[in-house]
């Protein structure tokens, strides 16, 4: 495979993930929040968010899987993955958010589709309040309407890795996000 190219650097990451803590810290100020990392991509950027937002904080993790023939990995490279939108769950939330201010915690908001079937879900549990937080965001791949809360950056339609981020599993570990080159 040709060479990853960074699109954003560690510490431009950094310092975007400090000010989406500030953020979160103003708005639910004397409040407590659940953190709902959505497995796996989410862990790195839900655990450097999580340590610098100074609340009451606990955290939760969710599993989904999308039905359908998922392409190949270079397939999925060259076109995108565009799921059915029928998502699989395969490991739900451990405790009850009822009356909890949920946010839930992504690493990449594209079609929309997990994130919509996610939401409905989390809903029906009755929290007090539900919010988005997505470190990236591809806009224009959007397939149904649903915008992040707190995003860190938006990105044009490449594929990328890093920061949680895999293609066919690889590159989770790498502390830039870069672009998988397309050739
Ligand atoms: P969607 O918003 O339902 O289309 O799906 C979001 C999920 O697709 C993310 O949680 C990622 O697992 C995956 N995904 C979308 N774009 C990328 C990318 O550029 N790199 C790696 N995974 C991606
Ligand atoms: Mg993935």
């Amino acid at each position: 495979m040709a060479e990853l190219k960074v699109l954003i650097p560690r510490e431009e990451i950094a310092k975007r993930v400090s000010e989406l803590a500030a953020q979160i810290t103003q708005d639910f100020a004397g409040q407590s929040v659940i953190f709902v990392g959505v497995l796996k991509g989410a862990a790195i950027f839900l655990s450097d968010l999580a340590r610098q937002v100074k609340l009451d904080a606990t955290f939760d993790f969710i599993g989904v899987s999308s039905y359908g023939n998922r392409p190949t990995p270079q397939k999925e490279l060259q076109n995108g993955w565009d799921s059915t939108g029928e998502v699989k769950l395969t490991k739900d939330v451990d405790q009850s958010m009822q009356g909890k201010n949920v946010i839930v915690v992504e690493d990449i908001l594209d079609t929309g589709l997990t994130l919509t079937y996610l939401k409905k879900l989390l809903l029906a549990h009755q929290p007090r309040s539900l919010k988005i937080a997505a470190l990236l965001d591809k806009p224009s791949r959007r397939k149904l309407p649903l915008e992040g809360d707190y995003v860190g950056f938006k990105i044009p339609d490449e594929f990328v890795v890093g920061y949680g981020l895999d293609y066919a599993e690889k590159y989770r570990n790498l502390a830039d996000v870069c672009i998988v080159p397309r050739e």
